[in-house]
């Protein structure tokens, strides 16, 4: 590594940096038992991609943006993702350890950047557990109504959320999404209970998810009306001003000046499948979950490139195979609805796949809400043994192994987001969150590059610098889409501000690299732990 200076007086201090020795020696000595191969990866990455996303977001995002061009915007968004995927590929295979991008920006460029990677990430992990959780209550609440069981509607939305029909009426107004919290602590108790017991629940889950979402490919596309592709690209609401060059290049240069300059929220036409890619980016969140395991994996340096990399690639064919068949069965102007699979399966006229669809999808959101809890709890393990959180949130259970204090305060959390605000709300400051995380992420391996090149890198990150320099600016790009809603841009910089405070007033006097102490990988929990595998 290049001169550190780890004496830093005064303000110089918050960029100290945790030596990459340390942090490969901590994950040597780590606590966690490492059980992960590959393939336990590469359907962890699954587990937490398939979800919300595909099974509620993307009918309203061809609905209301992108129209049957809805699959080219899964493919901007894909390849986003991509260029961030072999960034974390090249960061997880070089510094394999629990707390993800967390790890990364404190090894590269300091506690301050680390702390504030840190925050961003409890928008992505935490927030986004939440914001599954009320689509996941969406589609209990309709399988329970299935089968003759009815909640008040009352408690099945946040304060001030209208509860509608099947016709659009609305029937109540939300006083607290019940089933949103109840589904939260289940899951926080089973992670609890352990991570490779929850890996196992895990890939069970992920098999039920992905035979729905295949079945549906499969026998969806027998029923797909080919006239239904058609236009691709449904032209523009309202219409362009006359005189307006309609050419495709001057089309892409109007909507990305649309997008940059914030008025995203276009209705077809090449600015809807841009705004449709920025709506649906939540779908593809969850691809770098892998990278939170490092410290669990088996032979991290191989498997974390495998895993983070395989679930992108397979998810996105996923993605653009089910929106194909969706809007080739239902016309796009007609998915505006929060269950749009189930939707397409109720025109197949299958009534008892439309239920498996339904059952398929509650398994899929479970599995997502387990791997993002579990993402946010490692990442405030990580914190918490560097010194940046208190000592409790890296107490390990005795018996089960697992951080248990700091399990039970991140369900409390998302918790009580999920049963008190919208998904609206919830997943835009999620993705708000996550696109600033990825952009980091992308500067990180360029500073690491410039900084540490001698540092030993399983994997790397092809055509450099050209994959992290997209990777963040489309980052950024979409980021300034989202960030000029009124209700997310100021409670985004708010959260940012009090996250700054918090950090001067405990973390940059607590932390161990600022008190000199190396971080005891045996200090957070009292007790000798048995074998590690
Ligand atoms: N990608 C995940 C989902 O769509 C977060 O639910």
């Amino acid at each position: 590594m290049a001169s550190v200076p780890q004496t830093a007086p005064g303000l110089g201090r918050i960029f100290r940096r945790k030596p990459i020795a340390q942090i490969q020696a901590d994950l040597a000595h780590g606590e966690l038992k490492k059980t992960l191969g590959a393939l336990n990866l590469i359907l962890l990455g699954i587990g937490c991609i398939i979800g919300t996303g595909i099974f509620v977001l993307t009918g309203l995002a061809a609905a209301q943006f992108s129209g049957p061009a809805i699959t080219i915007s899964f493919v901007i968004t894909g390849t986003l993702c991509a260029f961030v995927a072999l960034c974390y590929a090249e960061l997880a295979s070089a510094l394999p350890v629990s707390g993800s991008a967390y790890s990364y920006s404190y090894a590269s460029m300091g506690e301050i950047a680390a702390w504030v990677m840190g925050i961003l990430l409890i928008l992505e992990y935490g927030l986004s557990a939440s914001t599954v959780a009320v689509g996941w209550s969406g589609y209990c609440v309709s399988v329970l109504q299935d089968l003759g069981i009815h909640i008040p509607a009352a408690l099945t939305a946040a304060p001030g959320v209208e509860v509608k029909d099947a016709a659009g009426h609305v029937v109540a107004v939300g006083v607290v999404n019940l089933p949103a919290i109840l589904i939260i602590a289940a899951v926080t108790l089973l992670l609890v209970r352990g991570v490779s017991e929850s890996a196992t629940v895990n890939n069970i889950i992920v098999a039920i998810k992905l035979t729905v979402v295949i079945a549906f490919i499969l026998i969806g596309t027998r029923y797909v009306h080919a006239s239904n592709w058609t236009p691709l690209i449904p032209a523009e609401i309202p219409a362009p001003p006359p005189g307006t060059p309609m050419d495709m290049p001057h089309q892409i240069l109007r909507a990305l000046g649309q997008v940059f300059s914030g008025d995203s929220h276009s209705k077809y036409g090449v600015g809807g499948v841009i705004t449709g890619a920025a709506r649906i980016f939540f779908a593809y969140l969850g691809f770098e979950a892998v990278s939170t395991a490092g410290a669990e994996a088996r032979n991290p340096a191989r498997d974390m490139p495998i895993g983070i990399i395989g679930a992108l690639i397979i998810c996105t064919a996923l993605y653009i195979a089910t929106s194909a068949v969706l809007v080739g069965i239902v016309p796009y102007f007609q998915l505006d609805n929060p269950a749009p699979i189930a939707l397409a399966v109720d025109r197949m006229g299958m009534p008892w796949f439309a239920f498996l669809v339904k059952i398929g999808a509650l398994a899929g959101l479970t599995s997502v809400m387990l791997v993002l809890l579990y993402g946010q709890t490692r990442i405030f393990y990580t914190m918490s043994r560097d010194g940046l959180l208190p000592r409790a949130m890296s107490v390990v259970h005795k018996r089960f192994q697992t951080p248990w204090i700091n399990t039970f305060v991140v369900g409390l959390i998302a918790c009580s987001a999920a049963g008190f605000r919208s998904l609206d709300d919830l997943a835009d400051l999620s993705n708000v969150g996550s696109l600033a995380a990825f952009s980091l992420v992308c500067i990180t391996v360029i500073y690491l590059r410039v900084t540490n090149p001698e540092l030993h890198r399983p994997f790397r990150t092809p055509l450099y610098p050209l994959v992290p320099i997209m990777g963040a600016g489309m980052c950024l790009f979409l980021l300034k889409s989202i960030i000029n809603k009124p209700k997310t841009g100021p409670f985004f910089l708010a959260y940012v501000g009090v996250g700054f405070l918090l950090y001067f007033v405990y973390g940059l006097w607590n932390s161990k690299l600022q008190k000199g102490e190396a971080v005891d990988v045996h200090e957070a929990s009292p007790m000798e732990l048995p074998h590690v595998e």
